[in-house]
């Protein structure tokens, strides 16, 4: 039995993940807020939670916990998915919960859970990976956009330091920061339709949609599912589906 872990699986490239993971006969441990619809072929098992990522704490510490109790799969995955931007203007004018929630669930969630899931595995043998759902804005600044720009750079190093513990474990786990690409998800809707005057790249987002630049959130899944599949994935823990 292969697992994976997908976090943001209610819409968008998480719900595409989970799809496609669901089809290649996964178990997959779906969290989001919301319900994950997904439908489940035979071979498949999809077991859904509904938690709020921005308190990540109880999330990690109940991940922990069922993962101690699972038999060792074939491979174990976990895809830090989730991800919020919280509304683009400048940091100084943010509100600071919303600035909070953006950095706990695109950050801090990611790290906690990567944690969990390193801890509750370890003893495993099987081959076990960690993406890191990151984005050219972790390595690009853009104004309007400080709390999620951080938590993307944030996740970049997280996973070069990662990389470097689990290298020197035997069996240890290997783990990509990895850009997805531009996705037509909710997300782009709130930056394309966000306030001109407090985000200047406010076309540049309005362009992608209209150039027709953007992926289906299926297309980013397969994209990304194939990279995690390339025999070399972790010798650079920052990529992006579009290296070639
Ligand atoms: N779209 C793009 O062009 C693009 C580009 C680069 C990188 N990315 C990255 O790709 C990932 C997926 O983005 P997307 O475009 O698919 O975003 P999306 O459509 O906005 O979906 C975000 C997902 O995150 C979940 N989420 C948000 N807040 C949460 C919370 N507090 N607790 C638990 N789950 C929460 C949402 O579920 P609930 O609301 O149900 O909780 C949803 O399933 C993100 O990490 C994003 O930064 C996207």
């Amino acid at each position: 039995m292969h697992l994976s872990i997908v976090t943001g699986s209610s819409r968008g490239l998480g719900l595409a993940l989970t799809e496609q993971l669901l089809q290649r006969g996964h178990r997959v441990l779906a969290i989001a807020r919301g319900e994950t619809v997904a439908r489940v072929p035979t071979g498949g098992e999809l077991i859904a939670w509904r938690a709020d990522l921005a308190d990540p704490v109880p999330v990690a510490e109940r991940l922990q916990q069922w993962l101690a109790g699972q038999p060792q799969p074939t491979t174990a995955t976990l895809l830090n998915n989730a991800g919020v931007v919280s509304t683009p203007g400048p940091l100084a004018d943010g509100d600071l919960a919303e600035l909070s929630t953006a950095v706990r669930v695109g950050l801090e969630s990611a790290l906690l859970l990567t944690a969990a899931f390193l801890r509750a595995s370890s003893a495993w043998t099987v081959p076990r990976k960690v993406v890191l759902v990151s984005s050219g804005l972790g390595r690009r600044a853009m104004a309007g956009s400080a709390s999620y720009c951080a938590a993307k750079a944030g996740m970049d190093h997280l996973a070069r330091t990662v990389a470097l513990e689990e290298a020197a474990r035997p069996h240890g786990a290997r783990i990509v920061s990895l850009a997805p690409g531009i996705i037509d998800t909710d997300m782009q809707v709130q930056l394309r339709t966000a306030d001109r005057s407090r985000f200047p790249e406010r076309d540049r987002f309005l362009g992608f949609k209209t150039a027709g630049q953007l992926d289906s959130p299926a297309l980013a899944a397969t994209k990304l599912l194939r990279y995690l599949d390339r025999d070399d994935f972790g010798s650079n823990p920052v990529g992006d589906v579009r290296d070639a």
